[in-house]
């Protein structure tokens, strides 16, 4: 009997280390209190955003495959074969697997902070593309994007779907995309989905769904840090909050206290009144120029940008100049 192919997975959790407990109570210590949203990756997380991606209100995911589906032979030719196709923040691999027909990459490598969906996940697209070699790395790109000697060096392509650069403020995307532009080599490229400026009544509601799973979504973040943390976190004393912020062109999500409120965990405790809020997420919306700027501002340049009808969504593809 054949043997299945199987990916090469460096998949330890990179949330298991003591520098995440001090970032988590930095962040509750603040003034403004914040939770990074890497933490709304558990396994639980990740299928939560999963189920998001199927919601009526959520429009990025599906408009961005419905770009992927229209301008698939554009894109193909842009990119060419043979790519290393590195998919940052793969979550599911359902996108890097839409690619796969129209690239036929010569390495499929995907990153996620959450190690056992990702595990799962890649394993599982390995038996449907058992030709592609693939690797799976569980790493936490926002504390460095050193690449280990399994990813190839040549055509990197790195995939940064989803609008998830819209996390980092400006300043700090540019910085992530500087790091992607020095691990490129001479031949390397990004496509991008990004997010783009739209009315707030269409953004409000995709943050803060009819169905309340993106509720759910916000407020899981508190048991992953109850379990990171040793904190004690109880979910019913908060309520989510997504809304568009027009004067930073940015969707905040926050968790709002339903009463006072006094959480603990091993070193440390903060009060919270009624109202005070965690802040979560960031969700920048950019204009389509901008977003080509914070690309060239990187070295990235001869910037590709496919959209759909309504401009709501931009798919970029760009090479990175020589350093
Ligand atoms: C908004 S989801 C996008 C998932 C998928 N790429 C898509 O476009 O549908 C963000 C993904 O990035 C991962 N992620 C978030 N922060 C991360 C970090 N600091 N390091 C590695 N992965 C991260 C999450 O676990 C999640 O799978």
């Amino acid at each position: 009997m054949p043997t299945m192919p199987t990916p090469h997975t460096e998949v330890r959790d990179p949330l298991a280390n003591a520098a995440i407990a001090a970032e988590l109570a930095a962040g509750l210590n603040a003034g403004a209190a914040a939770i990074s949203p890497k933490f709304l990756y558990d396994a639980l997380g990740s299928k939560l955003f999963e189920a998001i991606c199927e919601l009526p209100e959520y429009y990025p995911t599906r408009t961005e495959a419905a770009i992927v589906a229209r301008h698939g032979p554009a894109i193909a030719r842009a990119i060419g074969p043979d790519c290393t196709l590195i998919d940052l923040g793969a979550g599911n691999c359902a996108k890097a697997a839409s690619l796969f027909p129209l690239l036929h990459p010569a390495q499929y490598v995907a990153i996620d902070i959450s190690h056992d969906f990702l595990r799962d996940a890649i394993h599982r697209l390995q038996q449907r593309f058992p030709h592609i070699e693939m690797t799976g790395l569980g790493l936490d790109f926002s504390a460095g994007l050193e690449l280990p000697g399994v990813v190839r060096r040549e055509k990197r392509l790195f995939f940064y779907p989803g609008s998830s650069i819209g996390n980092f403020t400006p300043d700090q995307a540019r910085a992530f995309l500087q790091r992607m532009h020095a691990q490129c080599e001479f031949d390397g490229a990004l496509l991008i989905g990004i997010d783009l400026v739209k009315d707030s009544a269409t953004l409000d509601a995709a943050y803060d769904d009819e169905l309340g799973v993106t509720a759910a979504f916000n407020l899981n973040i508190l048991r992953h840090v109850n379990r990171l943390l040793g904190a004690d976190f109880k979910v019913p004393q908060w309520r989510h909050r997504g809304f568009f912020n027009e004067a930073e062109s940015r969707v905040e999500m926050h968790l709002e206290a339903r009463q006072d409120v006094r959480v603990t965990w091993p070193g440390g405790a903060r009060e919270f009144r009624a109202g005070d809020t965690i802040h979560t997420e960031n969700s920048y919306k950019y204009r389509q120029a901008a977003a080509v700027g914070l690309l060239e501002q990187a070295g990235f340049a001869a910037a590709t940008v496919w959209t759909d009808p309504d401009q709501w969504f931009a798919l970029i593809h760009a090479r990175a100049l020589p350093a």
